[in-house]
């Protein structure tokens, strides 16, 4: 395994550790929450009682083959602890999400959980947002429309594509991946693009209040 594959473990199994029985738990996408559904999955087995909402097709199916008992917001109204990824976080815990194209279920579970935790290898870590191109999730119906406007923003937008062809997220959307450069004020950015007709969400994820465990390639995991 390389250095920064184990660190995405440290940070996701330190993030695991934080689930206590009986709580609710978000399950985060990517490759650093995996390994944090693969630890849950683990204690699971072990006798732990609890039950998850998976933020993607894909962690559900990973969460189903550990056999970690999954539920729905037509059963409960709010998680007690969600683990994820990010793109990028800043020093102030502004966060980039939606680099596997999952963003816009991240952000609806990271918003119903009462704790958020944040896993991330060191490379995640930076002063200013805007190097990671800012993921933004669109209605395919006149997506051009909107990879207009994104433009006249100065937000340089890429339509996502998988083999030659727009991928689609879980919800049946597009992606946008938009460089802005350096994103200085995040929050207007975020509400400025919001406002669009055709922008479902966008991989911002503001004032969340998370916690962050960074994972360093030398070994060292900090909770910030
Ligand atoms: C999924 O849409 C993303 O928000 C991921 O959480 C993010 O891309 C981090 O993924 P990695 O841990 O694979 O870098």
């Amino acid at each position: 395994m390389d250095t920064i594959t184990k660190a995405k473990k440290a940070a996701g199994e330190k993030a695991a550790s934080l689930v206590q029985p009986g709580m609710l738990v978000g399950l985060g996408t990517g490759s650093t929450a995996y390994w944090a559904i693969e630890k849950i999955g683990q204690m699971v087995k072990e006798g732990l009682n609890i039950r998850a909402v998976a933020t993607s097709v894909a962690s559900e199916q990973q969460a189903i083959a550990l056999g970690i008992p999954i539920t729905s917001f037509s059963e409960i109204q709010q998680l007690d602890i969600d683990i994820d990824g990010a793109d990028e976080i800043s020093e102030d815990l502004q966060i980039i999400k939606g680099g596997g194209g999952a963003l816009l279920r991240e952000k609806i579970v990271a918003h119903a959980s009462r704790r958020k935790v944040i896993v991330a290898d060191e490379r995640k870590y930076v002063k200013t947002l805007g190097k990671f191109p800012l993921p933004v999730e669109i209605i395919p119906f006149g997506w051009e429309l909107v990879f207009k406007s994104i433009q006249a923003l100065q937000g340089a937008p890429t339509l996502r594509t998988r083999e030659d062809k727009p991928y689609i997220t879980d919800n049946g959307n597009y992606i946008l991946d938009c460089m802005f450069g350096a994103i200085e004020h995040p929050e207007q950015l975020h509400h400025q693009l919001k406002a669009m007709t055709g922008v479902v969400e966008t991989g911002l994820f503001i004032n969340l209040k998370p916690t962050v465990i960074i994972a360093y390639e030398n070994g060292e995991v900090k909770t910030l």
